[in-house]
């Protein structure tokens, strides 16, 4: 494999199907033997910048630094002010002079592509308006563990074409998992993110769909997937978006399309009873706290990469 040192991940498909095979290999290994990274961080430093609130992000980079023996530091919205109380530019000039990588959740996604521009140290997008790479890599990390192999298994998304559906459907087209969103009219993922999947399925032989009707993405689904109606930035949307997606909700009669043996998964935060019922997410088949545990390890794997770290063979 290339190095991954340096390298910045702003969009799933900045990496190749083998870049990503060796991300998602080692973040099992770290699960499995994390003392393999323990110090590689010593007197290293990540920035967090947060444009918008987060519980899973924030503690699972910073911990994760902890864990490298590294340090991390939060720097929330009135701390910096990207493109009010300075550019991007300078942000990310600034910040590569202190510390050896950035980590960034903003609203737009050229704010991220801005920081990487400038910045001579590595960023990593922690959830832009685009896409939420490292939520992606730690689900498809959740869906090795549980279901062995991702060639062939068919993904159902049933929501909003968000950030999280983006990402999660770039993934799949790499690894060749069959990836089916139910979406209604108006909240399609981005015809660009689209075309961008199906050329990459192409390579792959993974069928990515949109359909409108939630139970013929979930036919026979190996694991069905919801996020929240309004992502963080669309609250003046919230009251138009509840009146058109409740028959998109992840429920008990929903699932019964899928395969018996159908994980759940959701990215969090959730709100139960809107895109997903309370008796699902707190069901036997949800897997959304092993998918918040593999944050952790999956962003360890990239931090480490981009720090320098070699696996042995
Ligand atoms: N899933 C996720 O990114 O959670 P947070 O918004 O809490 O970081
Ligand atoms: N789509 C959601 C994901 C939150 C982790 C949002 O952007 O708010």
């Amino acid at each position: 494999m290339t190095s991954l040192r340096g390298r910045h991940l702003l969009s799933i498909a900045d990496y190749t199907l083998d870049e990503l095979t060796s991300v998602l290999d080692a973040a099992l290994r770290l699960k499995r033997q994390p003392s393999l990274v323990a110090g590689l961080a010593a007197g290293k430093t990540l920035a967090m910048i947060f444009e918008k609130p987060s519980l899973r992000t924030r503690v699972t980079f910073e911990t994760a630094m902890t864990q490298m023996g590294g340090h991390a530091i939060y720097l929330q919205p009135s701390d910096i002010g990207i493109g009010t109380r300075e550019t991007a530019q300078d942000v990310a000039q600034n910040l590569s002079r202190w510390v050896q990588a950035i980590m960034a959740r903003t609203f737009k996604h050229g704010t991220i592509t801005e920081l990487a521009q400038y910045a001579t140290v590595p960023v990593i997008n922690a959830l832009s308006d685009l896409e939420h790479p490292c939520q992606a890599l730690a689900d498809f990390l959740t869906l090795t563990e549980h279901k062995a192999y991702l060639k062939g298994r068919k993904l159902a998304y049933v929501g909003d074409g968000n950030n999280v559906a983006h990402s999660l459907m770039l993934l799949a087209a790499l690894v060749g998992t069959h990836f089916t969103i139910a979406c209604p009219e108006g909240y399609d993922p981005s015809p660009e993110v689209l075309a961008q999947a199906r050329a990459l399925a192409k390579e792959s032989g993974a069928k990515i769909n949109v359909v409108r009707d939630p139970v013929e993405a979930v036919k026979g689904a190996d694991a069905l997937y919801t996020d929240v109606w309004t992502s963080m930035g669309q609250e003046e949307e919230r009251a138009k978006r509840l009146a058109v997606f409740p028959p998109y909700q992840l429920n008990a009669a929903l699932l019964r399309h899928a395969k018996p043996d159908a994980i759940v998964m959701h990215c969090l935060p959730a709100h139960r009873g809107e895109e997903i019922s309370a008796e699902v997410l707190d069901g036997p088949q949800s897997v959304v706290l092993d998918q918040a545990e593999n944050r952790l390890h999956a962003q360890k794997a990239v931090l480490a990469l981009a720090l320098g770290w070699v696996p042995n063979e």
